[in-house]
């Protein structure tokens, strides 16, 4: 189905799905997969889960928005859940993992500021992915992102992940520095998980220098590392938390939770957003985070992604293109020795979806509700894909 109406910004489509249950997905010609994607690490509790299904449908009947002028109830028990259950103070509701970001950029800025800071800088990393407005894009490490729309939004500055010396270095000669916007587990940018005490020791380097550290939690959040955010493997509590994508199981929200002096810094008039943080998307995200919360889905990723990582590492143990499994609980990476972009098509012929990211790496984010038969599954169709792969294949 092509069309020229949509602007060509994702290319070819690889099918038509018309219905989801759980893991399974279903295209228009009735052929079936199994989820490996979760649409990009969205849709935690799976397809058509009955607890969303209804928290939606039940408050389309009532309410579905009436701006940010009134106050909305079910935002307010949202943002109290969420704060319970992070540890930070204040939330803000927008609709996606870029607003979410966006809101957190103009935080630092305004922090900076009130820091005496003339021109507030954040400090980013290489290989970053924190969304495609102008201001996340230029944030984001990759060039592939920023290329065709310079002049890039000024107030970023990089340096290498998981590298600490290195920050440290490049604060020395800059003084405008006022916080670090970091991914606990680097998503787009090909499932890189930095050392276990890279945060506690980023969290005293920011309490040391007064910055403020913001963790982009967008694809990292609601369960899918096996606690509710990725930070929490930590023992640490970060002064700006963005989330999206798993917050509503497929209705758009985004949230940026901020703590300490970065709660207090934006006042009336300084941010908003239409529809964020509506009845509907709100109702959508409470009913998500309470299914979390009740059928114990953090702890479940965790058992899941060990089930399918070690599956992965002993079947592909002696594949010569395997260089790394790496990931943790339900985000799963495969770094291969070239790239593989050809085995997203192959996985969908054999009724599996995946996902390439950067290249080379193949990147699982199963719905956390997977069964075990399922994810045992999910082992045996993709190892002979990966076994058999040779880039020059379509
Ligand atoms: C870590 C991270 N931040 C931000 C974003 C952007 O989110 P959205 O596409 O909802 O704007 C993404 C999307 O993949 C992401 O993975």
């Amino acid at each position: 189905m092509s069309t020229k109406a949509l602007m060509n910004t994702y290319g070819e489509k690889a099918a038509t799905l018309v219905r989801g249950e759980g893991c399974w997905l279903w295209d228009d010609h009735g052929n079936k997969y199994l989820d490996g994607l979760s649409g990009i690490a969205v849709c935690g509790l799976g397809h058509s889960h009955p607890a969303i299904a209804n928290a939606v449908a039940e408050q389309s009947t009532r309410l579905t928005h009436c701006s940010n002028f009134f106050d909305i109830p079910n935002q307010v028990e949202l943002a109290e859940k969420l704060c319970a259950i992070s540890g930070m103070s204040r939330v803000f509701f927008g609709n996606s993992g870029a607003e979410a970001n966006e809101a957190a950029i103009k935080i630092a800025r305004l922090y900076g500021h009130k820091m005496g800071i003339k021109l507030p800088t954040v400090m980013v990393m290489d290989n970053a992915f924190h969304g495609r407005t102008l201001a996340t894009l230029s944030a984001s490490g990759g060039r592939k992102v920023q290329a065709g729309f310079e002049p890039l939004v000024s107030g970023f500055v990089r340096a290498p992940y998981n590298d600490i010396p290195a920050i440290e270095r490049i604060a020395a000669n800059n003084a405008n520095i006022c916080a670090v916007l970091v991914e606990p587990i680097q998503g787009e940018g090909g499932i890189h998980m930095p050392d276990d005490d890279y945060l506690m020791s980023l969290k005293a380097l920011c309490s040391e220098k007064k910055w403020l550290l913001m963790a982009d939690e967008v694809q990292t959040g609601n369960g899918r590392t096996g606690k509710y955010f990725c930070y929490q493997h930590s023992d640490i509590i970060p002064d700006v938390v963005t989330t999206s994508k798993g917050l509503g199981n497929g209705v758009p929200i985004g949230a940026c939770l901020s703590h300490n002096l970065a709660a207090e810094v934006l006042g009336p008039g300084k941010h908003g957003s239409t529809f964020g943080g509506n009845p509907l998307s709100c109702a959508a995200a409470l009913a998500t985070v309470n299914c979390i919360e009740k059928q114990g889905l953090c702890q479940r990723a965790a058992v899941l992604g060990e089930r399918i990582m070690s599956q992965l590492r002993t079947r592909l143990e002696s594949v010569e293109t395997v260089l790394d499994v790496r990931g943790r609980g339900c985000m799963i990476g495969i770094q291969l020795s070239k790239p593989c972009q050809p085995l997203f098509a192959q996985a969908m012929r054999e009724g599996l979806i995946i996902n390439v990211t950067a290249g080379s790496v193949i990147r699982l984010l199963p719905p956390m509700i997977m069964r075990d038969e399922e994810a045992d599954l999910l082992v045996e169709k993709l190892v002979p894909l990966i076994t058999n792969f040779e880039s020059n294949e379509t």
